[in-house]
């Protein structure tokens, strides 16, 4: 089984790539999965140029050679895609946008079906722009969508809290991970 992580946010090792830790520990404890982690802060990922190169019949790529090749390979072969970010200015962040939109060139060519998606969001006030922007696509496109919000605030104080004061969500997330990997591990026995 394989899964890859699309890591929204520049701060590494912070709230949201946190819970992507807890997701995957939960993920391989019962089967082992190959895990690649992308960092989009720190890759070389292009804005889409809208030319809809990709969805030509006679291309079906997409055109700018940038670090999104890496990612258009990995996805094609992975069972789950994490998206693991936090909300700036009411959406995921820019760096994980740009690696959504380029992802034209796998949507067109039905490289979504089947596939399982877990969106993990961290946040302050709002989430719920984002959460129903995974929920109509997944619906629209055929994929299996579990999501976990956590909220990065102490509403009393009105002050960010850090997220391992949030440990039922870093429970949550283990526990979605661990079900998941159960149920991969058992399908796989059964077709095997
Ligand atoms: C530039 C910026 C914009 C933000 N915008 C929002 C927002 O619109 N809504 C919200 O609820 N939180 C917002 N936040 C708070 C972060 O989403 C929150 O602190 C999150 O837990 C950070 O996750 P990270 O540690 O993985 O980067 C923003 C934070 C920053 C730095």
């Amino acid at each position: 089984m394989k899964a890859i992580v699309l890591h929204g946010s520049p701060r590494k090792n912070k709230n949201s790539d946190t819970l992507a830790a807890y997701l995957l520990n939960g993920l391989c404890e019962s089967i082992s999965f190959d895990v690649r982690h992308f960092f989009t802060n720190e890759m070389n990922i292009k804005p889409c140029q809208g030319c809809l190169s990709c969805a030509k019949v006679e291309d079906k790529r997409c055109v700018i050679k940038d670090d999104m090749q890496d990612i258009y390979t990995a996805f094609i072969e992975a069972d789950v895609i994490v998206f693991a970010t936090p909300m700036y200015w009411g959406y995921i962040t820019a760096q994980l946008k740009a690696v959504i939109d380029r992802m034209e060139a796998l949507v067109v060519w039905d490289y979504f079906k089947g596939k399982t998606f877990i969106v993990l969001i961290t946040y302050r006030y709002h989430c719920e722009s984002t959460v129903a922007f995974f929920e109509r696509i997944c619906k629209y496109f055929d994929v299996r969508l579990h999501t976990i919000t956590c909220r990065t605030l102490d509403l009393e104080t009105d002050t960010d809290i850090p997220i391992s004061r949030c440990q039922d969500k870093l429970n949550e997330a283990f526990e979605l991970g661990r079900d998941l990997g159960r149920i991969s591990a058992s399908s796989r026995w059964t077709a095997g």
